[in-house]
Parts: C-alpha cells; sequence; structure tokens
C-alpha cells in the first residue's frame, strides 16, 4: 500500500463497479489470484482511454481480459485493441471472455511471448497498457515508443511494486532484488527520455502516464 490505507479504502468506496459481467470476471480473477489490474488504476486506465480517444490500442498482458473489456467500456466504437499474452489457460478464459461479451471483432488476441511481437507488430498504437513481466519492461521500451506516434499515450502498471522498490536491497529477496532494480532503471528511462513526458504515481502499487512529446 502506497497511500493512506483510509484514503485508498474511501477511494475504492467511490467506485461503482463496472457492470455485473465484468464484475463478475473481477471477483473470480481476484479469488483464482489471477494478477489482474487494481480498483484504483482500474479508473485511471478508463480515465486515460476516454480522455486519449486512441484508434489503435496495444495492451501488453492479457491474462484473462479483464482489463481489455475495460478499455472496450471507453474506447471510441471503432478503436481496435491488440492484446498479447502468453500462459495458455489465461489464454483460453480471455477469449471466452472477449467472446461472451461479444467484443471479438475489436480485439485481437496475439498468443505468445511479447517481445517476439513487439519485434514485428506494426504500429501505431495510440494508447499502450503496460501490464506483463515487471523486469522485461526496461528492454521494451525502444520497441513500444517506436510503435506510438507522437501524442500517444503509455500507461505502465505496477512500477512501484507497492513501494518496495525503495526497500533496502537486504530486505528483499533477490528475485525481488533484480526486478526492483530494472524497474527503477524503468523510471529513470521514462523521466529522463526527452521524447516523453511522464508522471509517476502512487496509484494501485505504481503507475507512470507517459506522452510521447516528439
Ligand atoms: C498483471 S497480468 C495482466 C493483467 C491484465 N492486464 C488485467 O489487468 O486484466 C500480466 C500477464 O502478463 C503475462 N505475461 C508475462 N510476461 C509475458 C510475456 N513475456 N509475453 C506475454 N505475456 C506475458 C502473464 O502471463 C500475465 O497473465
Amino acid at each position: 500500500m502506497i497511500t493512506d490505507e483510509r484514503i485508498a479504502d474511501y477511494i475504492r468506496s467511490l467506485d461503482r463497479g463496472n457492470g455485473p459481467f465484468l464484475d463478475r470476471i473481477e471477483r473470480d480473477a481476484r479469488r483464482e489470484e489471477v494478477p489482474i489490474i487494481r480498483k484504483e488504476t482500474s479508473a485511471l486506465l478508463k480515465t486515460l482511454v476516454a480522455a486519449g480517444r486512441p484508434k489503435r490500442i496495444l495492451e501488453v498482458g492479457t491474462a484473462v481480459g479483464y482489463s481489455a473489456l475495460l478499455m472496450c467500456q471507453a474506447m471510441p466504437e471503432d478503436c481496435h485493441i491488440t492484446t498479447i499474452e502468453k500462459f495458455p489457460p489465461r489464454i483460453a478464459a480471455a477469449r471466452e471472455h472477449f467472446r461472451e461479451a461479444g467484443e471479438e471483432g475489436r480485439i485481437t488476441l496475439l498468443e505468445g511471448d511479447a517481445e517476439e511481437f513487439l519485434r514485428t507488430l506494426k504500429g501505431p498504437f495510440d494508447f499502450v497498457f503496460m501490464d506483463a513481466a515487471k523486469g522485461q519492461y526496461i528492454h521494451w521500451l525502444p520497441m513500444i515508443l517506436e510503435l506510438m506516434p507522437v501524442g500517444g499515450i503509455l500507461l505502465s502498471d505496477n512500477v512501484l511494486q507497492d513501494g518496495d522498490i525503495i526497500q533496502s536491497r537486504f530486505a528483499v529477496e533477490r528475485r525481488d532484488r533484480t526486478i526492483h532494480k530494472r524497474m527503477r532503471e524503468y523510471l529513470r528511462a521514462l523521466t529522463g527520455n526527452d521524447r516523453l513526458q511522464t508522471s509517476v504515481l502512487p496509484v494501485g502499487d505504481g503507475a507512470a502516464v507517459s506522452v510521447k512529446i516528439r
């Protein structure tokens, strides 16, 4: 928890849900410990999509399709989402959810490792939601930037790891230490890149909003 617990609870109490179908997917995912977007970050995601009015969205990390379907609620009718997932059971669940939601036509699910697709995908994607292997964000950033037009928005989730990225290196497991180090590098790469305007927000377990300005 990055923000005060009471403030976080209060903000959550304002949440009116996302309709019975998505609320059910969310409940099932949380029960089955599928790592889906947090409530506070969901609202940020939908708000940014609504503000940006993208034509093409790229999502890295589909899981069971929850965040893709959230974006469908906020994006323009003629917008298309391309989303990437490599874990077969989640791919099957996401396909089923897209079908049940009647959104198969607006979502393309690419099955396999994101890095392979990022090398070959053709842009432009005017909104990118980065939500997969946290340690890889730093490696994927140059490819993502090539796929975005000027004015494009990149939302990167989990960037503060619940605040753990500023923990002493002795207080965290070796694997986490590597992820935290890479995440700090990623945040430096975002904030130090003069093609980007970035704001790092203590929302959920940390979110970075970047706009490509040149
Ligand atoms: C945090 S979850 C995505 C949650 C989803 N965006 C949501 O909020 O509903 C991250 C997902 O990325 C997938 N993933 C991790 N590394 C990946 C990679 N290299 N290529 C494709 N998918 C990957 C994982 O299998 C996992 O399902």
